[in-house]
């Protein structure tokens, strides 16, 4: 069957902003993409973790923003055209991951979490959709998670915030495909960052950061839609799920011990 995107055959020269660098999945996909010659512009807020990132790479740029600031936007994509001249993939991958209860609701949480994992987003795509759209050509992926797919302990806001960007990329590739564009959906399970350094359970399929760059590679590849990961747990919640709601609710709570 035809891929949903253009596969990406050849790394080498492709020219690429990534925007959560710094630390965790992004850096890690940074050093793999810069390594298979991309020319990479690289941003988050910490221009000292960037620079380590960039560091023996001169295919790699620096734009540093903070993305929950609407007007850092317009600035950071003139900064980023400058540097690429044209854009072929921009990656969005910032986010935040407050753990909570449905008995521990604290609103300032909630308001930061979807701010900063949902608003800015649609902050990036006022401004990034339109210059693809000149561009007549480019792609957008969007890092979620598989905690989208179905309510899970613990995930009350993040769950949420992830679950929005899931319904968000298909109506994004759904206008935007016949336009020219892809649009890639990306859904990791557990990885071994600072985000889930504060999880004091067994993260089931726990990858590091290298098999997750690996995994988002593989599926830009291959020109999926949706690019999730790992395999096996992935699939298994993907597919729980769809199950009716009274099963699955039964054996997320065998699962989780909850
Ligand atoms: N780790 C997992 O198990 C897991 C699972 C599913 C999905 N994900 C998703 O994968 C993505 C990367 O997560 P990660 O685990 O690699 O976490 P991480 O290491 O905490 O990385 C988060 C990134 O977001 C950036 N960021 C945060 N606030 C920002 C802001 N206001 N402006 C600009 N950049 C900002 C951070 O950089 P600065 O602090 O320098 O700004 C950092 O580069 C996230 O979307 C996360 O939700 C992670």
């Amino acid at each position: 069957m035809k891929p949903l995107n253009p596969p990406v055959t050849n790394w080498s020269g492709k020219r690429i902003w990534l925007v959560g660098a710094s630390s965790g999945i992004g850096a890690a996909l940074a050093k793999r993409l810069l390594a298979a010659g991309a020319q990479v512009v690289i941003s988050s807020r910490r221009i000292d973790q960037l620079t380590l990132v960039a560091e023996g790479h001169p295919n790699a740029h620096i734009v540093a923003f903070d993305v929950t600031q609407t007007e850092a936007w317009p600035q950071a994509l003139s900064q980023v055209v400058e540097y690429l001249g044209v854009i072929d993939l921009v990656i969005m991958g910032a986010a935040r991951y407050d753990p909570t209860h449905s008995w521990e609701i604290d609103l300032a949480q909630v308001e930061k979490s979807f701010d900063l994992n949902v608003v800015s987003m649609y902050r990036g795509l006022a401004f990034i959709v339109p210059a693809l759209l000149a561009q007549g050509a480019g792609g957008i992926a969007m890092i979620a998670s598989i905690s989208a797919y179905t309510g899970l302990p613990r995930a009350l806001i993040y769950g949420a915030t992830k679950a929005a960007l899931n319904n968000l990329a298909q109506t994004l590739y759904f206008e935007l495909a016949p336009k020219g564009l892809a649009v890639y959906l990306i859904n990791p399970g557990f990885v071994q960052t600072p985000m889930t350094a504060v999880n004091d359970f067994e993260m089931p399929g726990l990858m590091t950061p290298e098999q997750a760059a690996a995994a988002i590679m593989a599926g830009l590849e291959k020109g999926r839609f949706e690019i999730r990961f790992p395999g096996g747990f992935a699939n298994l919640l993907r597919w729980l799920a769809r199950l009716p709601d009274r099963v699955r609710f039964a054996m997320l709570h065998r699962l989780t011990k909850m």
